[in-house]
């Protein structure tokens, strides 16, 4: 399938239906994702970004179906991850001196992945490549999401080529924002900043700032994954400078994991209480050994507050918890709240561990948590409805 985006551009990347986890494990993809590639024909061809190395031999064959390769007068490699770099290596072997325009941390992070010294042609912020009718200028974008990354903006079609800003992992054969179901565009998108993007959050706003400053018309933005905003396109530029400045909504997210049951009766408690004080708050709780880390990252993402519990076991946390508190570690949350809680039997270092984690990872700790010695009983179920409702209580008089 290629697809026609306007009379000049045509989509020639590839739907990945079958993709359930990116990079690596790390990523769940529920809706799978798509490697955007697109084909710009002027006086001079253009290809902006490939597609993930698995599909690197259907690229180039589906490719030469559309335009001679031979005639593809210079790529543009917006980012060098091998997710839009991986059909390159391929692709190359067939024009090996065609021009790739890049920034310099481009050409050294595709060396350092293909070994192969390409015909690079290094640009920066506010290059221009003509192309006969029209003009590409180029727009350094560090840090969204490597540093490495740009954006490439088509001067009159006031197109904009924006690589993995803006983009979602989510396959669709219909490829506009304006076509597929809103809900899950919206979830996908937001899930895709909350788990990519968020430690990046000031390079985005600055570089948002820096786009509407240029004050360039933007008729649409094709982004390197998911569907094409030619939609009100500034709805998503608009969403990720609202997601960028310490984004929240009124909610509060418990996770936790228990061994039996013990844990999981404090969580329930903890709930009962924050409803008592608010019943506005949205509440979620989320087993970490049953429930996807990736929506669980989503739904912190969203929190104005966190509770995170685990029994003690072996003197420290269950491992479910330990791996999404790392992850919650390296995205570098800022502004939120939290609290631990956990059950214990003898030894009792849980909460202790994981307020520690909380506040390596840039949470405000509400208190010093909340242990629950073996089955809780109606005391520490009362603890517990305390704990919920000062949390609440504390959240509310903000
Ligand atoms: Fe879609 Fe950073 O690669």
């Amino acid at each position: 399938m290629t697809l026609k985006i306007s009379d000049s551009i045509t989509w020639v990347g590839k739907v990945d239906w079958d993709l359930q986890t990116f990079h690596g494990e790390e990523y769940s993809t529920h809706k799978g994702s798509t490697y955007n590639s697109y084909l710009i024909r002027d006086e001079k061809n253009v290809l902006i970004d490939t597609v993930w190395t698995p599909y690197a031999n259907e690229f180039v064959d589906k490719l030469r179906q559309e335009i001679p390769l031979e005639k593809i007068d210079y790529v543009i490699a917006n980012h060098s991850e091998p997710d839009h770099s991986g059909a390159l290596f391929e692709l190359m072997k067939h024009i090996p001196d065609t021009p790739i325009y890049c920034t310099a941390n481009g050409a050294k992070f595709l060396r350092g992945q293909y070994h192969k010294d390409w015909n690079f042609r290094v640009v920066k912020t506010g290059d221009k490549l003509n192309i006969g009718s029209q003009d590409i200028m180029f727009i350094e974008a560090v840090m969204l999401h490597w540093p490495d990354t740009m954006f490439s903006y088509l001067m009159n079609d006031g197109i904009l080529f924006s690589n993995d800003a803006f983009g979602q992992h989510y396959a669709s054969e219909l490829m506009f924002n304006d076509l597929v179901d809103q809900a899950e565009l919206q979830y996908e998108c937001i899930k895709y900043y909350a788990n990519i993007l968020t430690p990046f959050s000031r390079f985005v706003d600055k570089k948002i700032k820096e786009f509407i400053g240029l004050q360039l018309p933007l008729n649409q933005i094709c982004p390197s994954h998911g569907v094409i905003w030619r939609n009100e396109p500034m709805q998503i530029v608009n969403q990720y400078a609202a997601w960028a400045g310490n984004y929240q909504e009124n909610q509060i997210t418990i996770i936790y994991d228990t061994m039996w049951d013990s844990t999981k009766k404090m969580a329930q408690a903890i709930t009962r209480g924050i409803l008592a004080a608010d019943n506005t708050v949205t509440v979620k709780l989320y087993n970490t050994s049953q429930r996807d880390r990736n929506d669980i990252i989503t739904e912190v993402f969203k929190s104005r507050a966190i509770l995170v519990g685990s029994p003690t076991v072996n003197r420290g946390i269950l491992s479910s918890v330990a791996g999404i508190m790392e992850e919650i570690k390296g995205l570098s949350f800022a502004n939120k709240k939290a609290a631990a809680f956990g059950s214990y039997g003898w030894s009792g270092e849980s909460v202790k561990i994981i307020s520690s984690l909380l506040k390596e990872s840039g949470f405000e700790l509400i208190n010093e948590g909340l242990k629950g010695l073996w089955n809780p009983d109606e005391a520490i179920e009362a603890s517990c409805y305390q704990l919920g409702q000062q949390i609440a209580t504390a959240l509310k008089n903000k």
